[in-house]
């Protein structure tokens, strides 16, 4: 039976195959990899974009790059993203402080996350665009200026989504991007680094030159995993293959981290998907306010607000369901109709790495609150109106 994965893959195997054929690896960041940095950040509105080998590897990279310029030691992350980012601010040497979130746009509370700034220890502070939708980043690089942090903003889920006419990566001087499967660019693994700052782009340009890159044999498997992912990821397929596919899926926490640095068979893969990328946005924006306009008007049903000036690059459609059989229900219902979901960081970071905060009383609440309640919807390009009226008459079906 035919059912939608909560992600779709790349463009089409024959541009996969093109790419692959039209591609000569001769080792080290060549032609390929400048090529697409240089539109990356034509493409953002930025000075620089840096290629490397995923979005935590970007973060780590800034990282490393910002202690050459101050001896600070704390980083603040929400207290609800990708929990591997603790691993990177670790590999640094450096120490994760969390940030309670905001309920209302599942992003970091900008009223909140001063709790946790100190002008002594605080070297950055990284507010995530949470599932491509921008948050305001003004009172944080506000509060930057006086208090002597940097910010670095998130864009792993978020390329092409812009606030106030402006693609988002670019506003607080660095960010970075994620192109790991599932991602609106991706290459199975992959991160891109922006930076307007021409100081910060350089310490980042040291960083990456003392980076091995890697080689043929990763350009092989490379092509094989998106070879197969290609037509896993189609519905008539991934339906009937669903407990085959399963097993390949990792739920793992993981609890190591390497930096690396990406092929420039990445690159062309980048460079390629940027060039679809206003219509894949289009596609994903149309899909998900489809949802978004018909789920809002359900109780029981929390969506992020969209800010105002704010256009979400939809990576998947978010939604918080607070009752928990409601969401079980749900995601059953859905499944047998033909939809997968998926459960995003089912705990908030401080429930799976002891980063030594007390079990009780909640230090984050509302992170705990969105985790425990988190479910995405496929958006994809590969969802049709009738995937979209099947999850809009089996919500209304379960809440009304
Ligand atoms: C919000 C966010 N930040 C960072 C990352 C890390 O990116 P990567 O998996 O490429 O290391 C991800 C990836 O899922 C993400 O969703």
């Amino acid at each position: 039976m035919r059912k939608v994965p909560t992600n779709s893959f790349y463009t089409h195997t024959g541009k996969l195959l093109r790419d692959a054929l039209a591609f000569k690896n001769k080792g080290g960041r060549g032609s390929d990899i400048l090529a697409f940095e240089e539109a990356f950040a034509e493409y953002i509105g930025v000075e620089r974009a840096f290629l490397v080998g995923s979005g935590t590897s970007a973060l780590y990279i800034i990282l490393k790059a910002l202690m050459r310029f101050s001896n600070k030691t704390e980083v603040v992350l929400p207290a609800y993203t990708v929990p591997t980012l603790t691993l990177a601010i670790a590999k640094a040497g450096l120490k994760t402080r969390l940030a309670e979130i905001d309920i209302n746009t599942f992003n970091l509370d900008p009223q909140r996350f001063s709790d946790v700034i100190s002008k002594k220890d605080t070297l950055a502070v990284v507010p995530v665009h949470m599932f491509g939708f921008p948050m305001e980043l003004s009172e944080i690089c506000k509060s930057s200026a006086k208090e002597g942090f940097y910010v670095v903003e998130d864009c792993a889920q978020a390329p092409g989504a812009k606030i106030s006419g402006r693609r988002v990566g670019g506003e607080s001087g660095v960010g970075f991007f994620s192109m790991c499967k599932g991602k609106i660019i991706s290459a199975f693994r992959g991160g891109i680094i922006t930076a307007d700052n021409k100081e910060i782009a350089l310490e980042i340009e040291k960083e990456i030159s003392s980076m091995p890159t890697p080689g043929r044999l990763f350009d092989l498997n490379l092509f094989v995993a998106l070879f197969l992912i290609n037509y896993a990821t189609i519905p008539s397929i991934y339906g009937p293959l669903f407990k085959l596919i399963s097993l390949f899926k990792s739920t793992e926490v993981h609890e190591r981290f390497e930096p690396s640095l990406a092929s420039p068979f990445a690159a062309r893969l980048g460079l390629t998907q940027l060039e679809a990328i206003d219509t894949q946005l289009k596609r994903r924006t149309e899909n998900a306010m489809a949802l978004y306009k018909a789920l809002e008007k359900i109780d029981g049903v929390g969506l992020p607000n969209i800010i105002e000036g704010a256009s979400p690059a939809f990576n998947h459609l978010p939604v918080m369901i607070q009752d928990n059989e409601m969401l079980s229900a749900l995601t059953k219902i859905l499944f047998k109709r033909g939809i997968d979901t998926a459960r995003m960081y089912e705990r908030p970071i401080h429930k799976i790495y002891d980063l030594q905060y007390p079990d009780l009383p909640d230090p984050f609440p509302k992170a705990t609150e969105l985790s425990e309640g988190l479910m995405v919807l496929p958006v994809h390009p590969g969802v049709t109106k009738r995937d979209l009226g099947i999850i809009i008459e089996t919500f209304k079906e379960i809440f009304c």
